[in-house]
């Protein structure tokens, strides 16, 4: 089984990430928004990450030209009726998923395999709202997309051998290292990475440190491309939260449970990059 036309549902953060890596793989992509002003937001994405190539002589504007070209912009979903791959990536909400999986097993043909981006919520049950669960996987990609070397393949008990191994020669293809997880929360990073990242907050929180003096111990100390609170800004800390609230019903640990700092800033708009302030300000 091998996937050539491929199909990303949400042209945000991360689903303008997948329809790039796919289209730089010669992989003809459709990438469908639910509206035209999201939709030239996603390819504005695109363009600039793509630019950013251009712009350090990494990329022709002949190959850029030819990555955007492979890229149809889309509001609807019956565009990906003829996919053999469609990867969701939307907003991290269960009922918001559970609903598309439902319009995307009608819309597709029956050997379209489905997948789901999500960085926490249970594959098994985005898989069971479909008449697919044998062509249903977890391909968890990682922010930003383009340059991130990992995706996560998540199996359920139901995914079949030959669609696990098509998504990971779908991963490879891409220019990613696949690394295969069952379908526990948070598989392998999130499951790891979410309660360093609430530690670094609840050190913050308690006056142990300086913002800047956590980032950069664990910079500095450890080599980690960004402290833990700019990462935590970067991924966003509405995201952050609510991966921290699925992770907690799941596992009744503490360690998984969003700090109230956290909680509090989300409340107060504070969402991090995005929103332009966080543990940080990037208003300027
Ligand atoms: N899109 C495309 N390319 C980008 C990019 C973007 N958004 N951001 C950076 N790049 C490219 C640059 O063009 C540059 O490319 P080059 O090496 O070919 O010249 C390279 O990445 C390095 O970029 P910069 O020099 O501008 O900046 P940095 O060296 O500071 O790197 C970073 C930026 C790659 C974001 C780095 O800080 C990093 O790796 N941070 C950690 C990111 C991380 O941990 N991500 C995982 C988050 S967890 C997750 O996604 C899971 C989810 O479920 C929560």
């Amino acid at each position: 089984m091998e996937f050539s036309k491929i199909g990303v549902v949400g042209c945000g953060q991360m689903g303008s990430g997948i329809a790039e890596v796919a289209a730089k793989a010669g992989l003809d992509v459709v990438s469908r928004e639910v509206s035209d002003d999201l939709l030239a937001k996603g390819k504005a994405k695109i363009e600039k990450s793509l630019g950013r190539a251009v712009d350090k002589g990494k990329l022709s504007a002949e190959d850029r030209d030819a990555i955007l070209g492979r890229i149809k912009f889309t509001t609807s979903l019956d565009d990906m009726g003829d996919r053999d791959l469609v990867v969701e990536a939307v907003t991290e909400d269960l009922q918001v998923k559970l609903k598309i999986f439902l319009e995307l097993d009608k819309a597709c043909k029956p050997e379209t395999v489905l997948a789901s981006n999500t960085s926490s919520l249970s594959i098994t049950e985005l898989a069971a709202g479909t008449s697919r669960p044998d062509k249903f996987i977890g391909l968890h990609f990682f922010n930003p997309v383009p340059v991130m070397k990992l995706v996560e393949v998540v199996k359920t008990v139901a995914s079949s051998e030959e669609v696990t191994d098509s998504a990971k020669a779908f991963a490879e293809k891409c220019g990613k290292v696949p690394v295969l997880a069952k379908d526990g929360g948070g598989f392998i990073v999130n499951r790891l990475l979410v309660p360093y990242l609430f530690d670094a907050i609840l050190v913050y929180q308690n006056g142990l440190a300086t913002r800047e003096d956590i980032d950069n111990g664990m910079k500095f100390g450890c080599g980690h491309p960004m402290g833990p609170l700019e990462l935590n800004d970067f991924i966003g800390l509405d995201t952050m939260y609510y991966i921290g609230l699925i992770l907690f019903e799941e596992f009744k640990e503490p360690r998984f449970a969003p700090p109230p700092l956290l909680k509090r800033m989300v409340q107060a708009g504070y969402l991090g990059r995005k929103s332009g302030r966080g543990f940080y300000d990037y208003s300027k």
